[in-house]
Order: C-alpha cells, then structure tokens, then sequence
C-alpha cells in the first residue's frame, strides 16, 4: 500500500474531521468522560478544521497522512508554542498540537513521518525546538520517547470538559 505524508488542502477538512472523531473515540474512551466521546460529531469537527485549514496559510500547518485508494488516514498540526503552563527556563518555540493516525494504519510508521515532517517544517519557519502535550494515561507517550523526546513539562489541563494530569515532552534543536 502506498503511504504518503502531504500538506493538507481545504478540501480535506472532512477527512480529517473522521480520522480525528474515530481516533478519539478510540483512544479516549475511559480516558475522557464518555459523555464527551458520545457527543463528537463529524459534522462540527468538519466545521473546525474547515476553519483552521482556511486560517492556516494555504494549509500549510496541517500536514495528512494518506494511503492510496483509500484517502486520510492520519493528520498533524502544528505551529508556535502555545502559553501553556511550561516552567520557565524550558521555553519551547514550536508545539504539535495535534498527531493522529487511524487504528488500523498504526506501527507503519506514519506518526513518525508526520512527526519528522511537521518538525522540518517548524524549523523552516525559525521554531528550533517544539513541545507536545499527551494525557499522562495515553500509551502514544511511549511512541515520544521512542522519537526522542524528553519530558519537559506537567500540568493539570483541562481536557474534553475534565481536569486531568498532561506530561510535555519536548525535542530542543530540531533537525533542519
Ligand atoms: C501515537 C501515534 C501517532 C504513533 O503513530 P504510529 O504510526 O502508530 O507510529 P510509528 O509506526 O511511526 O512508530 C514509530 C516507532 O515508535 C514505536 N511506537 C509507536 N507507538 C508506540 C507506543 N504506543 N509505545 C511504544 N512505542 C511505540 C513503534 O514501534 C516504532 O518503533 P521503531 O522505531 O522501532 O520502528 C499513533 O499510534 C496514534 O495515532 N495513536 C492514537 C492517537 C494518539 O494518542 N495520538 C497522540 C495524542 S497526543
């Protein structure tokens, strides 16, 4: 199967928006109230990043992950850090705020392409190190050690309408 990692466009606003419900709904469920879970809509997701692809130059800040035939499979997004609760002295420039990979196309190595993608391009913007913030009970942590990152950070970030305990990690001189 060919696998490729590309910026995303306007129009995949609603592919996105079903990998992210369904990737939620999977990684979430008895992490985040189910409530919440439930209520996710594809059709308000599609709304959200409609908007977020049209504020982002030309989509340059979201990058999808795409497997022939079959369309999105997995999305990042990215850009300057955040104020977000990181000790001084730790100051991050750049932040993934979001990397997503369908189930069924995990541990093919499409969150590390994204991964690597998204830091190129947020050093080509200047950003030189950048910080990710994943809930402490996600296993996904364990694939950002895997990719080198150091714990940076700890925070109790309110998280799909729950105050729940978020580790940063953080990569400093990021490759160009
Ligand atoms: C976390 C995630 C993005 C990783 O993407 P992926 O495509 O499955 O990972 P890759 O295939 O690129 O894996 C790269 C390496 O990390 C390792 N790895 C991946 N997930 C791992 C995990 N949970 N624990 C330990 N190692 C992991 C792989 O074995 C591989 O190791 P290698 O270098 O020996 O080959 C993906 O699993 C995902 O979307 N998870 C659910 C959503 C999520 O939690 N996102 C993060 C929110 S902060």
């Amino acid at each position: 199967m060919i696998l490729v990692v590309r910026r995303a466009r306007p129009g995949d606003a609603g592919a996105i928006a079903r990998v992210h419900v369904e990737t939620w709904q999977t990684t979430y469920a008895g992490l985040i109230p189910d409530n919440y879970l439930v209520r996710m809509g594809r059709e308000e997701r599609t709304g959200f990043w409609t908007q977020a692809l049209a504020r982002m130059h030309h989509g340059s800040h979201v990058l999808v992950a795409e497997a022939k035939g079959v369309g999105v499979v997995g999305f990042s997004s990215f850009g300057p850090a955040r104020a977000n609760g990181v000790p001084l002295g730790s100051r991050f420039t750049g932040e993934i705020y979001t990397l997503y990979v369908l189930p069924d196309y995990q541990g093919r190595g499409l969150g590390r392409a994204l991964l690597r993608q998204a830091f190129t391009s947020l050093s080509a913007r200047g950003l030189d190190s950048a910080l990710i913030w994943v809930l402490a009970g996600n296993p996904a942590r364990f694939f950002y050690e895997r990719m080198g990152g150091k714990r940076a950070a700890e925070r109790i970030g309110s998280f799909a309408g729950a105050d729940l305990v978020e580790l940063g990690y953080g990569w400093r001189d990021l490759p160009r």
